[in-house]
């Protein structure tokens, strides 16, 4: 299968007012695509409306080759499903195990038994790094193990196509490269494609296939990512050479 996990043409994103407009671009099968911009640009807008959460103003949002905005609840519920999202704040619920926020989709959405139900926690759980996590109260992790964990609830589903909203914002560059390590195990293993809302160059640089960038109501410029630092643009240059300007 070709198509597009992702496809958004002319996009107009907004709470009653335009935030973004004439936004267009896809996401292939295993792609990694990160969002930039600065801060205010609208990423977090955009990415609530292709996650279903805010109808566009005007345009076409398809997730997973389906018009989403056009379907009824129930058949726009069942491709949601197929997707995966790990918002800003990690949304961990401080009542739960680890185990239990991870397995909450699948208790929810699957009539799946319960040992099947802990050993798809535990192969998360590894993939992102927390083996032997499961007991242990939200409280109790670093930001790194929240925002990883927030991962494995994320992909529990094995989704096609999985939205992060500033995964590894406000950490230290290690814990940010171990964010980068999970994600692409996860994409290694499930071979999801992956929209991610990033401002860290160098996890751009180490996981990203392409970016699409925003600034001034609008989507300025696409690319790989090898094209992009390439770019003469100015907006573009700055961002990828910041130490230049
Ligand atoms: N719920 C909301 N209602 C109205 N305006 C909002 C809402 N959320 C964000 N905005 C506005 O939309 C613009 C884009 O915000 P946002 O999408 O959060 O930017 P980014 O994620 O790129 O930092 C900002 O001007 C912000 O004030
Ligand atoms: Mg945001």
């Amino acid at each position: 299968m070709t198509a597009p996990l992702l496809a958004c043409r002319d996009l107009v994103c907004g709470y009653g007012r335009p935030v973004l407009e004439g936004v267009t671009f896809d996401v292939g099968p295993g792609e990694i695509v990160a969002l930039l911009g600065g801060s205010g640009c609208g990423k977090s807008t955009l990415l609530r409306t292709i996650t279903g959460l805010l109808p566009p103003l005007a345009g076409e949002v398809r997730v997973l080759g389906a018009p989403i905005y056009d379907l009824d609840a129930e058949a726009r519920g069942q491709v949601l499903r197929r997707t995966g999202t790990a918002f800003q704040q990690d949304a961990l619920f401080g009542s739960m195990t680890v185990a239990d926020n991870i397995a909450l989709p699948l208790r929810e959405l699957t009539d799946l038994p319960e040992p099947v139900i802990r050993e798809m926690v535990r192969m998360k759980l590894a993939l992102v790094g927390l083996t032997g996590f499961e007991r242990r109260a939200p409280a109790s992790l670093s930001g790194g193990q929240r925002k990883r964990a927030a991962l494995a609830r994320a992909t529990i589903l094995d989704p096609d196509l999985v939205f992060c909203d500033e995964p590894s914002a406000g950490l230290d560059p290690v814990v940010a490269a171990s964010i980068d390590a999970a994600l692409l195990q996860l994409r290694a293993v499930l071979g999801m494609g992956l929209v991610i809302v990033t401002h860290e160059l160098e996890s751009i640089r180490a996981i990203a296939d392409r970016a699409v960038m925003f600034g001034r109501g609008t989507l300025c410029a696409a690319g790989t990512i090898d094209e992009l630092i390439a770019s003469r643009d100015r907006d573009v240059y700055t961002f990828f050479h910041p130490r230049s300007a």
